[in-house]
């Protein structure tokens, strides 16, 4: 008799609470539920397991990618996943001839037995999951992932990334439609470059000023700093405070059409410009140059204090 890998020991233990109804309180860590899937089941036994094999007889239209599936191309480090470490245990399903009822079947509606099942292995790199606003919103690993018609090079996605998103984030793609917008839309950048879709709500819509910076920074090196002469804002109310993010009806994302009332926004009392006495070149009445003519290294100088070339 086949000794029980740990997988296939925890799927009994969902199982047991889940599918067969028997009450098991089911432990929050997963500390604790590794723990107690060392504990022999009652209700299931390796018996209960018949084997991929047995599974593709009748399953030809999951199993076309076979091959070139992740979850089965390789052997990993001795052992492979199989069709029952995410199904459950088979048997009763095959010797019923194909009872849809006696087998776990994915809903995708987010539940936490799904995710279970795959956070069973994939915990260690997505240790956050439980505090995503994808979960919390009802969407889980099946809502983005697809185990047998991914439609993605990479990760077995259901579609490739940005439709993905977009096709639920409809809202967000008019803004990468814009003059000036990264370009998510013709694939030189993707949603997750900026947006990980694994984090915790406040990484994924990075909501302090930190995170989003830094964000940024992964690609705009420059801006960053650190200067000698810093202009506090970029660190202080961060860089969307003047860009927006995904895109702009106005050159470099800027947030407003006109550099000037950018800079005035903040920039109110000194200098003065509009008062007698306010130097021409600040004057606005009479002087309409940008200031960042003058002020060009609007980011931060190491030469000068007033951000001069
Ligand atoms: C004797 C043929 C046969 C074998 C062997 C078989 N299945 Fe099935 N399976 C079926 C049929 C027929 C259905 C459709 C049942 C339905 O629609 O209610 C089905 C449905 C399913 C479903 C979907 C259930 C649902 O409610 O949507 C899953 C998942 C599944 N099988 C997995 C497996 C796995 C895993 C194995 C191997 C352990 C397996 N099957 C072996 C015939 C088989
Ligand atoms: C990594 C987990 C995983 C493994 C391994 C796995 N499945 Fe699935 N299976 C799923 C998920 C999730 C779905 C829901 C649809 C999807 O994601 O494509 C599903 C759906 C199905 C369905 C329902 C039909 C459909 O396309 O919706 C059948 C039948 C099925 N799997 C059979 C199998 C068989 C046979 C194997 C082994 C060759 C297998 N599965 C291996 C996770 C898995
Ligand atoms: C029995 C353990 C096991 C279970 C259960 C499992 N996975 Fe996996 N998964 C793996 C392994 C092993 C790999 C391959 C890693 C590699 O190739 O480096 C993998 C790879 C992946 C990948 C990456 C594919 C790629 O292109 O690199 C995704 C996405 C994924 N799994 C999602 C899921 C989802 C969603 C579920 C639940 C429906 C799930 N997994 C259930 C073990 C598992
Ligand atoms: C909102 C959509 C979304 C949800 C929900 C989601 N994923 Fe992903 N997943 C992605 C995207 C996009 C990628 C590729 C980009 C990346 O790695 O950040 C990915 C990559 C992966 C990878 C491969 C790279 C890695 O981080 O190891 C695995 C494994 C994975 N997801 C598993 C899961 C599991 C398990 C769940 C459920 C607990 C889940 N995902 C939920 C969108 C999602
Ligand atoms: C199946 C639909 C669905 C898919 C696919 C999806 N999302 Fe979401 N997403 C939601 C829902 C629902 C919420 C929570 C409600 C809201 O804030 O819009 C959410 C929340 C978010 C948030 C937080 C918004 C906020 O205001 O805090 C971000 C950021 C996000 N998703 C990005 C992504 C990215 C990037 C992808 C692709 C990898 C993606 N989503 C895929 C439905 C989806
Ligand atoms: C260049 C980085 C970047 C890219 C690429 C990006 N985002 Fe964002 N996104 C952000 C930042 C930063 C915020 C926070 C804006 C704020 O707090 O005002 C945000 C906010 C959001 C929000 C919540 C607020 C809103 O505007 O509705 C959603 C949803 C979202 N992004 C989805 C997406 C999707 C979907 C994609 C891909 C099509 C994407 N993002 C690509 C940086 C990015
Ligand atoms: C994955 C890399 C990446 C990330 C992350 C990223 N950008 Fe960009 N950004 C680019 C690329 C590439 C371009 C220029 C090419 C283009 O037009 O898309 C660009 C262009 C810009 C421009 C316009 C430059 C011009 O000359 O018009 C601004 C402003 C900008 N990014 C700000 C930001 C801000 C703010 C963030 C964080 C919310 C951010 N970027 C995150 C890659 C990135
Ligand atoms: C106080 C407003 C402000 C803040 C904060 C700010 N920027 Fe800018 N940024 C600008 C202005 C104005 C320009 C246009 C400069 C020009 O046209 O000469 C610009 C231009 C850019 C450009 C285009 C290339 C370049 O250097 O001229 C990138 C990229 C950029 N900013 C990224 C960032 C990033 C990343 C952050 C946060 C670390 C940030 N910006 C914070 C105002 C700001
Ligand atoms: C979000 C607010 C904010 C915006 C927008 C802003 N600044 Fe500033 N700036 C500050 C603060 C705060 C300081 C620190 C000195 C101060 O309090 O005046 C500063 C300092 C400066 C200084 C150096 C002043 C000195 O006394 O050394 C210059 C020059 C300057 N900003 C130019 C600009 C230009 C040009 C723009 C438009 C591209 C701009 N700023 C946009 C907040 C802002
Ligand atoms: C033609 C070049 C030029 C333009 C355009 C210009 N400045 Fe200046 N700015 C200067 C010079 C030179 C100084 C050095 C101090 C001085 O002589 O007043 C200065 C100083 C400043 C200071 C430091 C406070 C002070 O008075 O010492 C701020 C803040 C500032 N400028 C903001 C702006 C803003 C905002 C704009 C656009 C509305 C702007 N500047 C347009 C040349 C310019």
């Amino acid at each position: 008799m086949r000794r029980l890998g740990p997988i296939e020991k925890l799927f009994i233990l969902l199982s047991v609470s889940t599918i067969f109804g028997l009450a098991t309180v089911r432990a929050e860590s997963h500390e604790q539920r590794a723990e107690d899937a060392t504990q022999e089941p009652t209700s299931a036994a390796p018996s209960d397991f018949v084997g991929s094999s047995a599974c593709v007889t009748c399953h030809k239209e999951v199993t076309g990618e076979y091959s070139s599936n992740p979850h089965f191309r390789h052997d990993h480090n001795g052992k492979s996943t199989t069709c029952e470490s995410c199904h459950g245990p088979g048997r009763k399903h095959v010797e019923s001839g194909g009872d849809g009822a006696k087998i776990f079947a994915f809903t995708g509606t987010g539940s936490k037995e799904e995710d279970d099942i795959c956070l069973g292995c994939h915990s260690a790199s997505l240790p956050a999951f439980k505090h995503d606003a994808h979960t919390q919103a009802g969407i889980g690993c099946v809502g983005c992932h697809s185990m047998h018609t991914f439609k993605s090079e990479k990760n077995m996605l259901k579609q490739p990334e940005t439709k993905l998103c977009e096709t639920c984030h409809a809202d967000v793609k008019p803004a990468f439609e814009l003059s000036s917008h990264h370009k998510v839309n013709e694939g030189a950048l993707t949603c997750s470059d900026c947006h990980n879709p694994h984090a915790t709500v406040d990484k994924q819509s990075p909501m302090s000023v930190a995170d989003q910076n830094q964000v940024c920074i992964n690609c705009h090196i420059d801006a960053a700093g650190p200067f000698v002469y810093e202009h506090p804002p970029v660190r202080t109310e961060g860089c969307i405070s003047c860009h927006a993010p995904h895109g702009s009806e106005n050159p470099r994302l800027l947030t407003k059409s006109n550099v000037n009332e950018l800079c005035t926004q903040c920039h109110t009392a000194t200098p003065n410009y509009t008062e007698p006495g306010t130097k021409p070149f600040h004057n606005q009445k009479t002087q309409s140059q940008p200031c960042t003519a003058c002020h060009s290294r609007v980011h931060g100088s190491n030469a000068s204090s007033f951000f001069f070339k």
